[in-house]
């Protein structure tokens, strides 16, 4: 497919590019909501009301990160990042670190990040590599509390205006590995400019499909690092 490579790409990821390293999604049979639910965890309602479960439940998955390594796919966009001449951005809805560890710069989590906390007072946001608790403090103000640097429901996603900026401009919008369920990123695709192209490549077609140009279906492992090897020529 011939694509100038001074053109901008846009890529935005879901849970479903991390589901081989063994992180699991949030909607599919084994998925994270499936044993908490929303109300429960991912809301600042539910961490007034007891913030001990919902660190518990972010505790866990940022030990998880410790048991999983970036895959293919990861590892491809992030080449391609390195050899691709235009304006690039990354925007994931994954809170996971697999991208950064990966190798991609050019990176925005619009969710939040598990490997950083902000505090509830100065809102200073840091590092956070191990256990968040009632107690933890935050480094810089030393006295507020700290909460998982994680947009929950009901909340404002992150650099949004960045994200749009780049979408409007984007001659290539890719959706890789998500569900099209949780808005704004389901409706980005939409705001792509009207000459821009846009493919989604996911297991099944995503609720949004119909909304993207092409739809590849298959795995982010096999898809992505095939997309990235068309887009570079090889
Ligand atoms: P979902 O769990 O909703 O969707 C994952 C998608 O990945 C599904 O469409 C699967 O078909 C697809 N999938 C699964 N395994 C795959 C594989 N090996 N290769 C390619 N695709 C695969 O996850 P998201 O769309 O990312 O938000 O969910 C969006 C947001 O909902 C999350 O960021 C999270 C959640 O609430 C917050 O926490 C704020």
């Amino acid at each position: 497919m011939a694509l100038p490579r001074d053109a901008a790409i846009v890529i935005l990821t879901g849970a479903g590019i991390s589901a081989e390293s063994g992180l699991r999604t949030f909607r599919d049979a084994d998925g994270l909501w499936e044993n908490h639910r929303v109300e429960e965890v991912a809301t600042p309602e539910a961490f007034h009301r007891d913030p001990a479960l919902v660190h518990r439940f972010y505790n866990e998955r940022r030990q998880s990160l410790a048991t999983v390594q970036p895959n293919a796919a990861h590892l491809a966009l992030a080449r391609l990042e390195r050899a691709w001449a235009g304006p690039f951005l990354l925007v994931t809805q994954n809170v996971d670190d697999l991208h950064d560890r990966a190798g991609s710069r050019q990176l925005l989590h619009m969710h939040g990040e598990l490997v950083r906390g902000r505090c509830l007072g100065c809102g200073a946001i840091h590092p956070w590599p191990g256990d968040m608790d009632q107690a933890s403090r935050c480094p810089t103000c030393q006295t507020g509390r700290m909460r998982p640097h994680i947009v929950w429901f009901g909340e404002l996603p992150l650099d949004l205006d960045r994200i749009y900026d780049a979408v409007e401009r984007c001659d290539l919008f890719v959706a890789i590995g998500t569900s099209g369920h949780v808005y704004p990123a389901a409706g980005l695709v939409q705001a792509a400019a009207p000459g821009a192209r846009t493919v989604e490549l996911n297991l099944q077609p995503s609720r949004v499909a119909s909304a993207f140009q092409e739809a590849r279906t298959g795995r982010a492992t096999d898809l992505v690092p095939a997309f990235v090897e068309e887009l570079l020529g090889g």
